[in-house]
């Protein structure tokens, strides 16, 4: 029997056009930006699946929302609807409002990190390890073994290994442990969801040793789908029970309101300790705003606080997970190499395989993702040896995944856009012999898959 797909749990009210573009276009652009499709013009492509952050369509509830403003350099209103959504939602006491994720990962990293300290991590983020970095800390993976072996099928490859955990305790000391960084979803290892049992194993071994847990809530909405779906003993809990209790374990958080708190832009600190809220407070002026805006406006603040809301409504979940599995479930039965299963946010090619001639330093997901765009004006984004970065002795990282990610804004596109996606992916795999690699020819000193510039290998 044919597999159904949920439909939308939205109707359209306002659209955008884009650019339907030739391949001469595409091929002048390409260059221009130094194959790499983080430097295109977003008026020059057509389906735009480079990330789900700040992406996503607003509903028109929050379009309203935007309205009710209060652009009070202090005490807005709307920060006290925010601290309340994330109150209610997460359970967090404090709430340090911040311009995006990173913002908070900063102010975080700062409070908590001394020189010399390890932080592990179930695999690391590009901007939440450089703050761990930035301040003397160095980071170690405890994510199991299955999260970097793309084949593996595993209901929560985004699983912290217990051993991996209980070793680096024993080796470095808990003292040079202050928290344990634990993402949910895992965005490099295909968005994959930590399950319930393992959060809380985790909370428990780390406050043993009184090691703090601060969650990466970026993508917590999906992770309490996936725990919904897959979990057995959760099928008939709330999503809003699911989110709660996953915090319930935790110190803090970091969170991109960019990702499941479905606006364009806007993030926070959540905690529970007072001591911690006082430093983080002092900090956050420093860098971001008063701790009542933290780098956002009040209309931000709103929309932000109501898309917290829309975003642990089950149906707008399910839809979300159905169209990443209906984009997987085609490249899949097209026998494209991919990340198993499919994640929350994103459908991840690997480029090892799908290009097993081309050699890692001559980045074969950077070539992936320059071809696609070439192809069909779908962009995409490198997750692999560029994003992965150099480590201190300055050698490139080389991570075992080497990625194209194809990631799915929220409620942005339809399901006959993921089938033009699909059909380039499906004609590039039957060319994949007559692609060369690439050089790198600027690399900026962190976070280079920004910027850095690279051109084909004749
Ligand atoms: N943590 C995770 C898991 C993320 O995916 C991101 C951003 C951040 C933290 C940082 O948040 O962008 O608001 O400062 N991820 C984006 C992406 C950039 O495309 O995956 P930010």
């Amino acid at each position: 029997m044919e597999k159904k797909y949920m439909a939308e749990p939205y109707k359209i009210k306002m659209v955008e056009p884009i650019a339907v573009t030739t391949r001469a276009q595409r091929e002048e652009a390409i260059r221009r930006a130094g194959y790499n499709t983080f430097l295109l013009d977003s008026e020059d492509v057509y389906i735009d699946l480079l990330t789900d952050s700040g992406t996503n369509a607003m509903s028109d509830n929050q379009w309203a929302g935007l309205m009710l403003g209060d652009e009070a350099y202090a005490g807005s209103k709307n920060f006290k609807n925010l601290r309340s959504a994330v109150q209610d939602l997460y359970g967090f006491k404090y709430v340090v409002p911040t311009h995006q994720g990173r913002g908070a990962e900063n102010i975080l990293s700062q409070i908590l990190i001394r020189p010399g300290d390890y932080v592990p991590g179930n695999m690391y983020f590009t901007t939440t390890r450089a703050h761990q970095e930035l301040n003397g800390a160095t980071f170690r993976d405890v994510i199991i073994d299955e999260a970097h072996d793309s084949e593996a099928e595993h209901p929560f490859k985004g699983n912290v290994d217990l051993d991996k955990f209980q070793k680096l305790i024993d080796e470095v000391g808990p003292d040079r442990i202050p928290y344990i960084s634990l993402a949910i979803t895992v965005n490099m290892a295909g968005g994959q969801p930590v399950s319930m049992a393992n959060i809380r194993a985790v909370s428990e071994l780390a406050h043993s040793y009184g090691i703090k847990v601060i969650m990466d809530a970026t993508r917590c909405a999906e992770n309490a789908c996936f725990i919904k779906h897959r979990e057995p003993g959760y099928e008939d809990k709330s999503i809003r029970e699911i989110i709660r209790e996953q915090f319930s374990y935790a110190d803090g958080c970091t969170m991109s309101g960019k990702k499941d708190g479905i606006v364009n832009i806007g993030g926070f600190l959540g905690l529970n300790d007072e001591d911690l809220y006082q430093k983080a407070t002092s900090l956050v002026v420093v860098y971001e705003g008063m701790p009542s805006y933290g780098g956002m406006s009040g209309r931000d603040m709103e929309a932000l606080a109501r898309g917290l809301y829309e975003a642990a409504d089950y149906n707008f979940l399910a839809h979300r997970l159905a169209q990443v599995e209906y984009l997987h479930d085609k490249l899949n039965r097209a026998g494209i190499p991919i990340v198993k299963p499919a994640g929350g946010h994103a459908v991840f090619i690997d480029a090892r395989k799908f290009y097993p001639h081309i050699p890692q330093d001559q980045f074969p997901a950077q070539t992936l993702a320059a071809q696609l765009y070439l192809k069909s004006g779908v962009r995409s984004m490198e997750r692999g040896i560029v994003s992965a970065g150099r480590d201190k002795q300055g050698n490139h990282h080389y991570p075992k995944l080497e990625l194209v990610r194809l990631t799915i804004p929220r409620r942005v596109y339809t399901y006959a856009h993921l089938d033009v996606v699909a059909e380039a992916v499906i004609d590039l795999y039957k060319e994949r012999d007559q692609v060369k690699g690439m050089r790198m020819v600027y690399e900026p000193p962190v976070l280079r898959f920004f910027t850095a510039r690279f051109e084909p290998i004749e």
